[in-house]
């Protein structure tokens, strides 16, 4: 029965999404991590009355080992958020080195888990990761994804915002790329069903699906980025995973992988010329069975594929660098 391991537990992403972990049927063990209350935020958790039992560690006593031991999934969220005028890039000096530590405790510990990264800069944190586990031997390309869920759930709501439609939930919109920027690509053109977007809206749209972190961090005024949605986007990604496990057919999410490890990715790697990108990818019960191709795009998407992949490959060789050097 599935454990999940949440590291940054006791943080603004990581209490909320322990909190819907908890509430989930699907989890029958939640773990919790953090350098700081994740013992306290565990017992809070376990006076919710669901089945399932959570557990909190500090860094002390082998905490972390013991977060970890016998996790089916290990979601992090560890790390530092950006304030008013940050790139998501600028957190790499600090959150490079928290991914990597723990990555090489998940490495020893629970090697065959899945590993869902939320902290920033994914485009960079999930090579970090991916090399980390390489060089242990132990990188398993089905099972280590970055999590993009918040641009997809975005770029439904926002196209339900500007055309007044009654349900977001309603409209299945592929978003693919990186999670920052002009790396996010938004497929409006793909949208299910189709919607009629003027120009204007287009662009705006996508403006908002790309930059829509950063409303948050200027709204929050230096408290912080995106803590709630990011947590829901989070819960629905491992509800997926945990789907997939538990023997859903046809499970479907956009995430940010290393291509070409999955099967169908190998050649969309090639044909983009970078090996991480963020795809629709089937879910079975041992990880990712598919990565399905970006598909038809429109004049105006295909112009911002560009930007999107040459931005990327920059984010994709600084990870890259920092875990080999590191290794
Ligand atoms: C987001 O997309 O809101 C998050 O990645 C947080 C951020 O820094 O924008």
């Amino acid at each position: 029965m599935p454990k999940v391991a949440v590291l940054g537990a006791a943080g603004q992403i990581g209490s909320p999404l322990s909190l819907l972990l908890k509430m989930s049927p699907l989890v029958t063990e939640l773990s919790l991590y953090d350098i700081v209350h994740a013992p306290g935020v565990a017992i809070d958790l376990n006076h919710i009355d669901t089945p399932s039992k959570v557990t909190g560690f500090l860094p002390d006593n082998d905490g972390l080992k013991k977060a970890l031991a016998g996790a089916d999934i290990v979601v992090i969220s560890a790390g530092i958020a950006r304030k008013p005028g940050m790139t998501r890039d600028d957190l790499f000096k600090v959150n490079a080195g928290v991914i990597q530590n723990l990555v090489i405790e998940i490495a020893k510990t629970c090697p065959n888990a899945f590993v869902l990264i939320i902290t920033n800069p994914v485009n960079s944190t999930l090579p970090i990761a991916v090399e980390t586990l390489k060089k242990h031997n132990v990188f398993n390309p089905a099972k280590v994804f970055g999590v993009t869920t918040l641009d997809v759930v975005r770029a439904s709501t926002f196209v339900q915002q500007v055309l007044d439609l009654p349900d977001p939930k309603a409209l299945k919109i592929p978003v693919v790329g990186g999670h920052s920027g002009a790396t996010i690509l938004p497929l409006l053109s793909q949208c299910v069903p189709a919607v009629k977007l003027t120009e204007e809206k287009r662009d705006a749209v996508t403006y908002r699906v790309q930059f829509g972190g950063d409303e948050i961090v200027q709204a929050k005024a230096g408290a912080g980025s995106a803590t709630t949605c990011m947590a829901y986007a989070g819960f629905r990604f491992v509800s997926s995973i945990l789907k997939a496990m538990g023997s859903e057919s046809k499970v479907i999410e956009e995430t940010y992988l290393y291509l070409p490890g999955v099967p169908g990715g190998k050649e969309i790697a090639a044909e983009l010329s970078v090996d991480y990108f963020a795809v629709p990818v089937e879910f079975g019960r041992a990880g990712a069975v598919k990565a399905y191709p970006l598909g038809p795009l429109s004049g105006y998407e295909t112009k911002l594929l560009k930007v999107a992949v040459e931005e990327l490959k920059r984010n994709v060789s600084k990870g890259v660098s920092f875990a080999l050097a590191g290794l």
